[in-house]
């Protein structure tokens, strides 16, 4: 039988609802980004994004509903994202959502975001289980092991930053504005993606990642090579070349760390059938295009979802709501952000 998902998601910088149907897929995704407000201020602000989130939810969860051709009437279960993320972000979104389910007396449902990335690739393809999946984004980097829909395990995690979040730190150093992942990729491709600097690779026996040292090499690099102060951080002299050469150089080391440690996490977990590849980081096509030829390679089916799905969306939240409504996993009204 047909089911109707309204998702909602308000974890971090992103305002999204979708509405999902069980067997037509995805049949509208909107979104207002918040990128361009927190931009003046080099970064998310939680403060700024729970204001933004209260002014735009009602007109993005119309706008879903409009979009689908639906009322609030023909939807059968509302999922929202409960955690992890910015509480007061993620507040919004659980209390517009509480609201609603009971305004309407629809059945709810409180969605691990991560969960939600981990699954995103499914809004696309039937990805066969046991796969390994990589999620990267500004928040979070980890390699897990997927067992069945919502039967996974965390194999391998970063120990300070995220792969998004070096990204986007290194950028500042450079003086790219928030999110660097993006300007990075262009600019790393004016040089071909060439390894100009060879920045440290980490540990490489540990499924285990950490991206605080490759910040740290590169801020004192670039303080020998008199673009940065030390004290400060402030850029002292930059020349767009050097620009690029430390995106590309940053670029390709990050790439090499993803595949050794998914070389290492197949070596660990010979059964997995797939490799996935979500999160805001996969949007970069130098990446996924090296992690397909990797795969292929190893005679290994790979997915990665399309740009819209790696970066936070409310399509990959209602998308695991549908499969938790199937296996009963409901909240109540007392659903926290803590939970
Ligand atoms: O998943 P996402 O939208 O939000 C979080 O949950 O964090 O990911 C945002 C992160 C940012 O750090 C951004 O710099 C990075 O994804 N990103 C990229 C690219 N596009 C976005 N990193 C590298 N290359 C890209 N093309
Ligand atoms: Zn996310």
């Amino acid at each position: 039988m047909h089911k109707l998902i309204l998702g909602i998601e308000t974890s971090c910088d992103e305002t999204a609802a979708s509405v999902y149907c069980s067997v037509d897929g995805v049949l509208s995704n909107p979104l207002f980004s918040q990128i361009d407000i927190q931009k003046q201020y080099g970064g998310v602000v939680p403060e700024v994004a729970s204001r933004s989130h209260l002014e735009k939810i009602t007109p993005i969860v119309q706008k879903a509903l409009i979009k689908a051709g639906k009322t609030l009437n023909d939807i059968d279960v509302i999922a929202v994202t409960s955690r992890p993320g910015l509480p007061g972000s993620l507040l919004v979104g659980v209390c517009f959502a509480k609201a609603l389910a009971w305004s309407v007396k629809k059945p709810l449902i409180g969605v691990n975001h991560l969960e939600g990335h981990v699954f995103s690739s499914f809004l696309q393809n039937d990805v066969p289980f046991p796969h390994l999946c990589l999620t990267a984004s500004g928040g979070h980097t980890a390699l897990y092991l997927v067992k069945g829909f919502g039967d996974y395990e965390v194999i391998g995690k970063t120990l300070d930053d995220a792969a998004g979040e070096a990204f986007d730190k290194v950028g500042k150093l450079v003086g790219l504005s928030y999110p660097a992942g993006p300007t990075i990729e262009k600019l790393a491709a004016k040089q071909e993606f060439k390894d100009f600097f060879q920045y440290p690779r980490g540990r490489k026996e540990t499924l285990n990642f950490s991206f605080s040292g490759l910040k740290t090499a590169v801020l004192y690099d670039l303080v020998d090579r008199g673009v940065l102060d030390l004290k400060t951080k402030k850029i002292l002299d930059i020349n767009p070349t050097l620009q690029e050469q430390v995106a590309s150089s940053l670029l390709v080391c990050i790439n090499d760390v993803f595949i050794k440690k998914l070389k290492l996490a197949l070596k660990a977990y010979p059964d997995v059938k797939a490799v996935t590849f979500v999160g805001g980081v996969a949007c970069n096509q130098f990446i996924t295009d090296n992690i397909a030829q990797f795969c292929e390679k190893q005679d290994m089916e790979f997915f990665s979802p399309t740009p819209r799905y790696c970066t936070d969306n409310a399509a990959m939240i209602a998308f695991v709501g549908n499969y938790m409504a199937k296996q009963h996993k409901f909240s109540d009204l007392t659903l926290d952000i803590f939970e």
